[in-house]
């Protein structure tokens, strides 16, 4: 897909959030310049990461994978792990973190991955080598360590699955989550 496109198919999808908008067209250019190599390319991206991190004071790094149509409300404080891979139509806020964790020992778990339409809310923290499912919602302020299913609400600190959305149902709404096994927990 050309670099137009993409920087067309994100302001498409966060009209209204020039902020966003700049964001995305800075980082989906950096993406660019990150994967054609070569020496302007890394040294573009030895300027985008320091850019964006003293200036901007967030961390959306170009080797990180993003799929199209990513929504930013609140372009703050975001930290993404070079190694993440996100899908297509997420969404997220300010404060949200997508990382790794690294054990005392030194030795690292994994970096989370991501598929499609997931919502992130304000403030979560999402670590660990785990997956989070299509469509997901994750609740603000939740530190998430567990595999979210598709359509999976987590809640809390440390997130529980509250329940699995389901879109078939008449109000668009909720199947409750009683046939999962984290579903007694409270909502942290
Ligand atoms: C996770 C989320 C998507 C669920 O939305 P929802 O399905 O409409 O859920 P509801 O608001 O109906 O709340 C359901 C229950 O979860 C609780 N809850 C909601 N958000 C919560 C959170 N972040 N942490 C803990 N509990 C939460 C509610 O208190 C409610 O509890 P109750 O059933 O005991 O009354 C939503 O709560 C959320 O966190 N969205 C992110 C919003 C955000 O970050 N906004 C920033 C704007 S700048």
């Amino acid at each position: 897909m050309s670099l137009f496109k993409w920087v067309f198919q994100d302001w498409a999808v966060n009209d209204g959030y020039r902020d966003s908008q700049l964001i995305l067209a800075w980082f989906r250019l950096a993406q660019r310049a990150h994967s054609g190599g070569g020496l302007v390319g890394r040294l573009f991206c030895v300027f985008y990461r320091l850019f964006t991190s003293l200036f901007l004071a967030i961390e959306i790094p170009a080797e990180a994978t993003v799929g199209p149509r990513l929504r930013i409300y609140h372009p703050h404080s975001i930290v993404l792990n070079p190694g993440v891979v996100i899908g297509a139509d997420c969404i997220l806020r300010q404060n949200v973190t997508v990382g790794n964790v690294v054990r005392r020992d030194g030795t690292e778990k994994g970096v989370a991955s991501v598929g499609d339409g997931v919502e992130f809310g304000a403030g979560c923290v999402v670590v660990g080598a785990i997956h989070v499912g299509d469509h997901a919602r994750i609740a603000a302020l939740a530190l998430v360590l567990d595999d979210v299913p598709p359509r999976g609400v987590m809640m809390g600190n440390p997130a529980r699955l509250v329940r699995v959305d389901n879109p078939a149902s008449a109000n668009g709404m909720v199947t409750p989550a009683s046939a999962t096994s984290r579903t007694d927990s409270s909502n942290g």
